[in-house]
Parts: structure tokens; sequence; C-alpha cells
């Protein structure tokens, strides 16, 4: 496994992150536990914020989506990020954690007319308006309460960041925006700048995850810009603000060879400020929404082995005390990951094993061939990488708790998400008098 951050093996050949030792974190809040590196994270926000240093403090907007907690989002604030939260929840969680509104974007293809008022009433700074129906709601909403709200909107460049050649597909399949092929996002630049009630600061998009191809930022940076410059001959209009959204892949195995933070940025910036040269458009802010690649690598989950199955020919299965209620990625997508034994970290591979999670699914597994030493129940499992889409992700499949998370930094933990209990999986239930 390849070691992140602060990641170190010490002398007792056990994991370390942030200074603390894997087995002592177990040992003193128990398994499975989510481990945040709280250097790398910060880390990662303020590569990103030097990268995109030419636009004001608020330019990069973390995604909620990834992972927030309320520690999260202090942290986020704390290194002058803005947050995109797409849903009346994540923004409850932005406001418990004290972050600014004004620096938060809400994002959402049906977003609820509660979740609109909610994010005027606290007066979050822009709401990415994603299709008509949103857009008439907003108005409707913004005329009844008098106030004037800042709108990017969410449009689909056609661009398709997942197939071999990247480019503008010219079709659009997708159930976010307004597509730019077929003149929906033009009209929608009309109808806003036609609503006294909503001022139009500009346009958003977002290609997808996981891209490693800087190429495919660039096209759609390209795209978007030829539309901004299409709206100014037709309406007069210039947008102040380009948001190009998330999507820069991480390393999750050595198969995975994503391009820097800088990089990123810079292939990004140059795209756009080509265009603006060729179109002699005036050069918007360029905001980006990174999730993954600010999270994903400072997070671990350590699980502890149990049982085992051994079937000769075919393979051995391991299973751990979690599994797709805390990661569902591998059962979603496939998605792969690096793991080590966190108290044998030293120790020479013997075997190759089966990583299968605890639920009644098939497909509950972490890591199809992991390579092990000796291993025995009671070791612990490292996963790296999990911060991102994983505990946003988790859910209580076979009434199983979710783990906690603990923040580490210097050699100290703290929990910043309590262990759920069995007790909580029955919080909300109720028993209906007749069957009392
Ligand atoms: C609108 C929007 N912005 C940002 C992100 C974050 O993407 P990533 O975590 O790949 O950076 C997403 C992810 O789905 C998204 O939908």
């Amino acid at each position: 496994m390849k070691l992140h951050g602060t990641m170190q093996i010490n002398d007792r050949g056990h994991l370390e992150i942030g200074g603390c030792d894997a087995v002592d974190l177990i040992a003193a809040f128990g398994s499975p536990l989510m481990v945040i590196d709280e250097a790398l994270l910060r880390e990662n926000c303020r590569r990103y914020r030097k990268a995109f240093a030419h636009n004001d403090s608020a330019a990069v907007f973390y995604a909620s989506k990834a992972l927030l907690t309320t520690a999260v989002a202090r942290i986020i604030d704390d290194e002058g990020l803005g947050l995109d939260v797409v849903s009346g929840g994540e923004l409850t969680i932005a406001l418990a954690a004290g972050f600014p509104p004004e620096k938060i974007l809400l994002h959402g293809n049906n977003k609820s007319p509660a979740e609109l008022k909610f994010a005027l009433n606290c007066g979050v700074g822009r709401i990415v308006v994603d299709n008509p129906y949103e857009l008439a709601l907003l108005e409707e909403i913004s005329t009844m309460k008098g106030c004037r709200p800042q709108v990017l909107l969410r449009l689909a460049p056609g661009v398709d960041a997942h197939s071999h050649s990247y480019i503008t597909t010219g079709k659009n399949d997708s159930k976010f925006g307004f597509n730019i092929a077929g003149g929906d996002a033009l009209n929608a630049v009309k109808s806003v700048l036609n609503a006294p009630q909503l001022e139009l600061k500009g346009v958003h998009c977002h290609i997808g995850s996981q891209i490693h191809e800087l190429d495919a930022f660039r096209c759609a940076a390209q795209v978007m810009m030829d539309f901004l410059q299409e709206a100014r001959k037709e309406t007069g209009w210039i947008a102040e603000e380009l948001d190009m959204g998330g999507g820069l892949g991480v390393y999750y195995t050595s198969e995975d060879t994503p391009p820097s933070i800088e990089e990123y940025a810079k292939a990004l910036q140059e795209a756009v400020e080509q265009k603006c040269q060729e179109h002699n458009y005036p050069k918007p802010r360029i905001f980006v929404e990174p999730g993954r690649s600010i999270i994903s690598p400072a997070g671990t989950t350590l699980y502890t082995l149990g049982s085992s199955k051994e079937i000769p020919g075919v393979r051995k299965y391991v299973a751990v005390d979690g599994g797709m209620t805390d990661n569902l990625r591998p059962a979603l997508y496939q998605a792969e990951y690096e793991g080590m034994i966190a108290n044998k970290a030293r120790e020479q591979a013997v075997e190759k094993v089966a990583v299968t999670g605890r639920c009644c699914e098939s497909g509950d597994m972490l890591i199809w061939d992991l390579a092990v030493p000796h291993i025995e129940p009671g070791d612990l499992l490292a996963v790296s990488c999990t911060g991102a889409y994983t505990y946003s992700m988790s859910s209580n499949y076979n009434a199983l708790p979710r783990p906690a998370i603990v923040l580490v930094a210097d050699g100290r933990a703290e929990v910043i998400v309590e262990r759920e209990k069995w007790g909580d999986l029955v919080r909300l239930h109720r028993i209906p008098d007749h069957l009392l």
C-alpha cells in the first residue's frame, strides 16, 4: 500500500497516521474506524487555494458530497475555501459548523421548494439552477420573499470525460443541467436575464469524477467559453463567473496516475485564457468544486479481520467487520483499493486473499487480491484513500451501525463523528397503537 500524507510505519511495525498508531486507535475508538489525516486534508486545501490564487479566496468550493462533517466544514472554512452543498441536509451540517453562508453554493437537480426557501433565508452565496422547473420555482419564491439571489446556470456541455475520445459528443444524455446543444442553455440565459428577481452571475458545468485526462477539462472549458461567446452575441450578457465543477482524479491503486492539482489548475486556466483571447471576452472568475481530490487521500479505514473461508484452487475469503455499508464504491462501480495489515506492516506477504465485507450480498467485496503476511482473526486491515464517497454514501444495511470518524494530527486523535450504536437504529422507529 502506498503511504499517503503523514502515514508511516513505526518502530512497532504498525501503520501510523498523524502520529497515531493504528492499533492504539482501534483500541481507543473501536472498529471499524475511519481516520482522517488533518495535515493532508489541510495541505490539499492549501494547494488548491494556491493553484487558483489569481482568483479570490472563495473560488475553490469543496464538494461536501465527498465527505461532510461539522469538523471537516470547520477545516474547509479555516483554509479559506468555499463549500458546495447539494441538499438541505448538507446545508444544515455546514451551518451547524458555523460555515459562512455567503461562501456556499447550492446545487441539486431537484431542489425542493423547502430547500430553496431555506437557502434564501440563510443567504447562501449562489444557487446553481439546474432546470426550467427550478428556474420558475426560484423566481416565484424570490418574488414572494422580495430577494434577488445570485445564480449560476448549470449547463451540460456534452463532453464525455469517460470515453476515450473525451470530446464534445453533441448528444447529451445527462440528467443534469441545460444542454448547450439544441439551444436549451441559451434559452435559460435569456430567461434569467428577463427575470428581474434573479441575478445571473455565470455558468457551471461538471463533466464527471475521477478524471485523469487534462484534455477532458480543457475541452469542457473551451465548450463553455464558446457558449459564453454565443450568449454574448445573442444577448449582450457577459458572464462574471465560470464554475468548472469538480472531477480531478486521485490515486487509489498503482493503476491510477492522476495529474497534480497544480497541473489541473494550469490546464483549466490556460484553456479559459486562450478562449478569452480568441473571443476577446473579459476573463471570468474561475470556480472549481473539488471533492475527491481533497478528501480521498486523507481518509483511511481500519477494519478488524474475522472469519475466513478457503476454497482450494479458487481463493481464500477473509471477512472484515465492515464492508459495503461503510464503503459502497467497490460494490457500486468495481472501485479498487490498496490495503495493508496495519499491525504487521513490515511482515513479508505469503499469500493473496479476497477481502470481503460482512453484509448479506455476494458483491460485498472490498479488495479482490490483497497480498498479506500470515494473518489471523483480530489483525487490522487498513484501506487507504477512503475519504471520499464512502462515509457520505454509507448505509445501515443489515442494521449495521455506521463507524466512528476520528481526526488525527501530531499524535492526537479526536472523534469528529460518533460511532452509531445498536440503539440508534431504532431511534426513528414507531409501533402504531394497534400493534402494541
Ligand atoms: C456538481 C458537482 N460538483 C463537484 C463534484 C465533486 O466532484 P469530485 O469529487 O470528483 O471532485 C461533483 C461530484 O459528483 C458534482 O456533482
